[in-house]
């Protein structure tokens, strides 16, 4: 996947490009980051990328024609690409639409600073707006890193087998359930309480009991801290008994 990144800041992406799953698919060149800075394409001496708004009030707004040409000469680099621009005012970002992203072989971010970017160059040059989440950050380059990170992932080859396995499973849409690693007991204070140990069935061997506890958890998660996911879903005869059952354990 080809990205073509507009912003002020490129150095920030060092984050998704220099470490871990993101790092390893970019010098694996399963995506490739190409950065276009709207300063760049400045024509005055200062560099001059951003201006008052009309109407007044507070702060400044990215002007028109160097984000414009930014993203002009982004176009040339990727090819055939929708335009995203990261904004509180976007639709919200999902694994839904992570999921449909992730068929594109080239997109281009547009991230912006300020109090935002003049409507203009947002209704001639932009596809789509996304935001990450009802609050308001100092710049779209977070939230741009966000969409690359959640778009990585879902590219084939960039997270291990085993993995991809329990993303595809089944209980898609709810919450993760409960993990462990060892010890099977933790020494200290509490030593030999319930909280210190490792779930027996974990323990035990039997696969179809571990799946099926597993479904439990995250049915039952999902139930106390995300009712709206859990309202979105339709249960099946077996997952509506697995929620009665993880309810009545825990009364
Ligand atoms: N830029 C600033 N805040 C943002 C948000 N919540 N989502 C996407 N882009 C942003």
């Amino acid at each position: 996947m080809r990205i073509g990144i507009v912003s002020l800041f490129p150095e920030m992406f060092r984050a998704v490009s220099d470490f871990g799953i993101t790092g390893r698919a970019v010098s694996n060149g399963l995506i490739e980051l190409d950065f276009f800075n709207p300063r760049d394409y400045t024509t005055d001496r200062r560099q001059t990328v951003d201006d008052k708004p009309y109407g007044g009030g507070p702060g400044m707004l990215m002007k028109v024609r160097p984000v414009q040409k930014a993203i002009q000469d982004a176009r040339k680099s990727t090819g055939p690409a929708r335009v995203i621009y990261l904004t509180p005012q976007g639709m919200p970002l999902s694994q839904e639409t992570l999921g449909s992203l992730s068929t594109d072989s080239a997109m281009i971010l547009l991230s912006g600073r300020y109090e935002g970017i003049d409507e203009r160059l947002i209704e001639q040059e932009v596809d789509l707006e996304l935001s990450i989440g009802d609050y308001v950050l100092s710049g779209g380059e977070l939230a741009a890193m966000v969409l690359i990170d959640g778009l990585a992932r879902l590219l084939p080859g960039v997270v291990g087998d085993d993995e991809s396995v329990i993303r595809d499973s089944f209980y898609d849409g709810l919450l993760d359930y409960p993990q462990y690693t060892r010890p099977e007991r933790l020494e200290g204070e509490d030593e030999g309480s319930e909280q210190s140990r490792v779930p027996a069935v974990l323990l035990s061997g039997d696969h179809a009991a571990i799946a099926r506890w597993r479904v439990k958890q995250a049915l039952g998660r999902t139930w106390e801290r995300r009712p709206d996911l859990l309202a979105r879903q339709v249960l099946d005869d077996e997952a509506k008994q697995l929620l009665q059952e993880y309810l009545r354990e825990k009364d």
